[in-house]
């Protein structure tokens, strides 16, 4: 299977899980990137059983637009049971690292919302340790040059990801060559930097589940 089927394969068993769990009150809260977008389409299938979604993303809410899936503000929205997403690295515990899509803040707000938060993703993001993967961070412009010098004083390279604005008109620092072992710490004190929005270390508040494509199949790793 090429990388693409591996996805698709997540992206099912991510509404092979939730369907049974849904019902036409609920709401599912939804991720950014392809691995998302596959999800999206495998679960616009389904979509008379369930409300509507809530969206990480303006691509995101295009997309289940498109597909005629009901898109609601996250403040209007009681529950969310589920979000669905991928990753661009997982380690055994489920930490993760996200943001190469530049959607890392509202993902980061609608993981904290749902009571599940399930990462479809496949083999090739699970890794020993984060950090090989460049940490994304979402900066205020003009706070872009105070955060990289803080940036380095932590370890790290940070680049520039140049021509691209987040959806809430932010920029993105893409941060090379830290070493990750303490995610949890490392992601307190990146957002405790003035500037910083968030960063893409999803471990104060982890994925509970991690579908994981592999040429053997769909693994479940849970926290
Ligand atoms: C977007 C993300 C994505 O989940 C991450 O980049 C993985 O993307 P893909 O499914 O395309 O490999 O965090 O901000």
């Amino acid at each position: 299977m090429n990388q693409d089927q591996l996805k698709q394969a997540v992206a099912q068993a991510a509404v092979d899980h939730i369907l049974p769990r849904l019902d036409s009150k609920s709401i599912v809260g939804v991720g950014t990137g392809s691995t998302a977008n596959f999800f999206i389409d495998a679960l616009a299938k389904h979509k008379m059983d369930f409300d509507g979604a809530v969206a990480s993303s303006e691509a995101t809410a295009a997309r289940l637009k498109g597909h005629g899936i009901p898109v609601y503000d996250l403040n209007s929205t009681a529950e969310l049971e589920f979000y669905v997403d991928g990753a661009d690295e997982s380690d055994e515990r489920l930490h993760l690292i996200k943001g190469g899509g530049a959607a890392l803040t509202r993902e980061k707000i609608v993981a904290a919302v749902a009571k599940t938060f399930i990462c479809i993703a496949d083999a090739s993001k699970l890794v020993p340790v984060l950090g090989n993967f460049p940490l994304p961070v979402e900066v205020i412009p003009m706070a872009r040059s105070h955060v990289a010098r803080e940036l380095v004083k932590l370890g790290g390279d940070p680049v520039y990801r140049e021509g691209v604005l987040t959806d809430n008109g932010n920029v993105i620092l893409d941060v090379h060559n830290l070493s990750i072992t303490d995610p949890v710490k490392l992601e307190a004190d990146i957002n405790a930097i003035v500037g910083v929005v968030t960063n893409g270390l999803f471990a104060a508040r982890p994925a509970d589940l991690l579908l994981l494509g592999t040429a053997e199949g769909v693994k479940t790793l849970k926290r």
